[in-house]
């Protein structure tokens, strides 16, 4: 029996809470998993940015990535380890890089999924290229953008096709704001969408491989504040809906760490934006629900790595199109696709493995985010973010919505009145 040391690689930009939380909870684990005559130990490193030689060895078996969709060295990079050396990803690189939100968009029309009336719009500007006038001028048709804006509605969201972090985002009411708001798109390509209005609730749902955490949003409070301690804001069968949503988009787009936005209207959830295969990370914006995150995270990262999970190459829609072409109503398909998803991410072979080595996580933690090792966390996180003079302010915030969650999950785990409250 030989001890095997399985490491997990984390490659980060600007985040400062979560993987420092990370480290530490993994570290207090203690981890030593028999597997296949071995004894498995674990350990979690930082990568750096530097020249590669193509065809050199990978030293980690699972990489948590946060740079790819912007930083393209550490993609390539990420890209050469998974095609020449078996690494696992999250999240897949290729993925990230051709499914924008206008795939997202397409894919959950096509699986049935109500997403609001959308139209995409060619730019309004053009970087100069050598077949641009041609082009142009042989095959783009004019068109009347106020009948597309009649078409699609008021109001009506203009948004680019591949957006993030509310860039270029307006909401239009009339004719003059959406001609004005596509005059000042410049070189982007915008999308006109339906706005899901009124809704009565706006739900994010986070996915960790086959975990799911649901947590109601309201976009229009201060950045700290968007994501909303609440309990009960939807009944279990909605929460069942909106983790299925969650994971079949997730299984189909071969991403393992997704967030997902939903508006309810009508008792209906339309998803207005399902592309976020980095979700924001930060205690800053989840408070009480950022021990959830990092938990999540070395879950299922440890299952990976201890398990050598092969990474999903290639997509491979076809058996959910199959399921989306039949004549089933909506909800009996959405629990067929979720069923293929939770194959896809071996759920049930998670569980028992969580049940069988993992068992000590919730407690440690819990403890974890009680030290001030993770207050230190919290505060590094808040110092990044804020004035100076806000800083004690708001690190004592974040501290107290995660004290409060240690009360919650405390009284949920059991672990007695007198340590749930400590
Ligand atoms: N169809 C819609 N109906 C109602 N509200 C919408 C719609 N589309 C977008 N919004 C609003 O605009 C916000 C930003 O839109 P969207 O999520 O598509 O852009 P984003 O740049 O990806 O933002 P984020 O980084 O928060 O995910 C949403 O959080 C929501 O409040
Ligand atoms: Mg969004």
């Amino acid at each position: 029996m030989a001890d095997v040391t399985r490491r997990i690689g984390l490659s980060l930009g600007a985040d400062v809470c979560w993987p420092i939380c990370y480290e530490e909870i993994v570290e207090r684990l203690k981890l030593a998993i028999p597997m296949g005559g071995d004894t498995l130990r674990f350990e979690v490193e930082r990568l750096t940015i530097e020249p590669f030689d193509l065809r050199q060895p990978v030293r980690y078996d699972v990489v948590l990535d946060r740079l790819t969709h912007w930083y393209h060295t550490s993609r390539e990079w990420i890209k050469k380890a998974v095609v020449m050396n078996d690494l696992y990803v999250l999240n897949n690189p290729w993925s990230i890089q051709s499914n924008e939100k206008h795939t997202s968009y397409c894919a959950m029309m096509r699986l049935g999924l109500p997403i609001p009336e959308t139209w995409l719009l060619p730019p309004k500007e053009y970087e100069p290229a050598a077949d641009l006038q041609v082009t142009l001028e042989r095959y783009a048709k004019f068109f009347d953008l106020g009948k597309i804006g009649e078409r699609v509605g008021y109001p009506h969201f203009i948004k680019p096709y591949d957006g993030g972090a509310w860039v270029g985002v307006s909401k239009i009411g009339n004719r003059a704001e959406l001609v004005e708001a596509y005059d000042a798109s410049g070189k982007r390509i915008m999308h006109l969408q339906s706005a899901v209005e009124p809704f009565d609730l706006f739900a994010r749902a986070l996915g960790v491989g086959p975990q799911v955490h649901v947590m109601k949003y309201d976009p229009a409070a201060p950045l700290h504040d968007r994501y909303k301690v609440a309990f009960d804001f939807v009944t279990a069968e909605e929460w069942q809906t909106l983790a299925n949503l969650c994971l079949t988009i997730n299984a189909f787009f071969g991403w393992d760490f997704n967030s997902c936005e939903t508006l309810r209207r009508d008792g209906v959830f339309h998803p207005i934006d399902f592309a976020n295969a980095c979700p924001d990370s930060q205690v800053t914006s989840l408070h009480y629900h950022f021990p959830w995150l990092v938990k999540a995270k070395v879950k299922w990262s440890i299952f990976v790595a201890a398990t050598r999970r092969k990474m999903r190459w290639n997509l491979d829609w076809a058996p959910f199109f199959e399921i989306a072409d039949g004549d089933e109503p909506f909800p009996e398909k959405l629990k067929r696709y979720a069923r293929l998803a939770h194959q896809r991410f071996e759920s049930d072979r998670f569980v028992e493995f969580c049940a069988e080595h993992l068992r000590h996580v919730d407690e440690v933690t819990w403890e974890f985010f009680g030290t001030p090792t993770a207050k230190e966390a919290v505060r590094k996180k808040v110092e990044a973010l804020f004035p100076a003079h806000e800083v004690e302010q708001f690190t004592e915030h974040f501290w107290g919505l995660i004290q409060f969650w240690r009360k919650t999950e405390g009284e949920y785990l059991g672990l007695g009145p007198e340590r749930a409250g400590a």
